[in-house]
């Protein structure tokens, strides 16, 4: 006979699976459920940790609000049938490393992870958060063997709320009217489009000289760095984990949202066979369409540069992962 508080455990619809427990996993779960968006299970590699913070969350659950079903595990039968699996796991940056030195480790982890995610859940969307981002979005896309569409990476979202925040930071103004553009790969060359910024409308290179917005620009590429080198232990989570949020809600409600993030590009920008930092529409079914920006030749040639960075690496990945 069913218990007649039964209706008290409510089944959400939508499942999300974040495969990694650390900073950013474990804050985003927080930033889903705080949203009512999702039932989610955190898995990780270190025994009791997912299944700690789960149950520490879910005893807050009363004070929250929210009736989402929390499940941590080191197992991932039980990340079954999830709509939206997100891979965070892998080492982060240390203070002197670049976001590239993360490669060999983190290339063997997110294989490892996305060949174990994609045998429970076939039917899901995978949003990689994992550094060097554009690269482990590749190796997931390869790896999963999923339609392009139904696989990206987060990283156009944070840079360009960097690059918002310093924008409304140096202009006294609402981050909210403040709307700004990054392209290209998740580091050092990444293309904050100052004439795709606009305040109100208004693009930046009205508002602000040649010098101020150069220093802005250079501030965004060196944003996840700053952090580091502030935190000496790791790099940032919150801002990261918000960004995150922002595109399991865009898929998992189906907004069709304008959001940036890393696509598989097969000739937009005259680029192919790449995931890169790209305007993006978003919906339930994943990439929607790719929106293809007018450039100028110094942008072109800048995310160009991105661009080879990007692919270089991807070659030395799967030359390592090869071996
Ligand atoms: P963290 O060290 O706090 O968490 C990583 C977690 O992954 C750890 O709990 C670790 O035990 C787990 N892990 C390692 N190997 C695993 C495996 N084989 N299976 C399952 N779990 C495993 O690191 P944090 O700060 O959460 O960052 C995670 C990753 O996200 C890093 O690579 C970092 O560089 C990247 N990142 C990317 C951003 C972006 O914009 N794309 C922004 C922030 C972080
Ligand atoms: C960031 O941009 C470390 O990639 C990470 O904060």
């Amino acid at each position: 006979m069913p218990s007649p508080l039964s209706s008290l455990t409510a089944c959400h619809h939508h499942r999300v699976a974040i495969i990694g427990s650390g900073r950013v996993g474990s804050t985003l779960v927080e930033r889903i459920i705080h949203k009512n968006l999702a039932d989610v299970v955190l898995l990780d590699i270190v025994e009791g940790m997912p299944q700690a913070i789960a149950l520490d969350l879910l005893e807050a659950r009363g004070i929250d609000g929210h009736d989402c079903q929390l499940v941590g595990t080191n197992d991932y039968a039980e990340t079954a049938a999830s709509d939206v699996v997100v891979i965070t796991a892998g080492i982060p940056r240390q203070a002197g490393m670049s976001r590239d030195d993360l490669l060999k480790t983190n290339a063997q982890i997110v294989v490892n992870v996305a060949r174990q995610a994609i045998a429970y859940s076939p039917n899901a969307l995978f949003i990689v958060v994992t550094n060097p981002l554009d690269v482990m979005t590749y190796l997931t896309w390869q790896t999963t063997e999923l339609p392009a569409e139904r696989v990206m990476g987060m990283a156009g979202v944070l840079d360009s709320a960097r690059f918002q925040a310093f924008i409304a930071m140096e202009l006294g103004i609402c981050s909210q009217d403040v709307k700004a553009l990054v392209l290209g790969g998740h580091g050092d060359l990444m293309v904050p489009l100052p004439q795709y910024s606009t305040v109100g409308g208004i693009p930046i290179t009205e508002l602000m000289d040649t010098a101020t917005i150069n220093r802005l620009v250079e501030r965004t590429r060196q944003g996840g760095a700053e952090i580091v080198e502030l935190m000496r232990t790791g790099g940032a989570y919150f801002a990261p984990a918000s960004a995150t949020c922002l595109m399991v809600e865009a898929i998992l409600r189906n907004q069709s949202r304008l959001v940036l993030a890393s696509a598989y590009l097969q000739g937009e920008y005259g680029l192919k066979d790449i995931f890169l930092g790209m305007p993006i529409r978003l919906g339930c079914r994943g990439i929607e369409s790719i929106v293809e920006l007018q450039l100028n030749a110094s942008e072109q040639a800048a995310l160009q540069a991105s661009a080879d960075s990007v692919s270089q690496n991807i070659e030395r990945a799967v030359a390592i992962l090869g071996n």
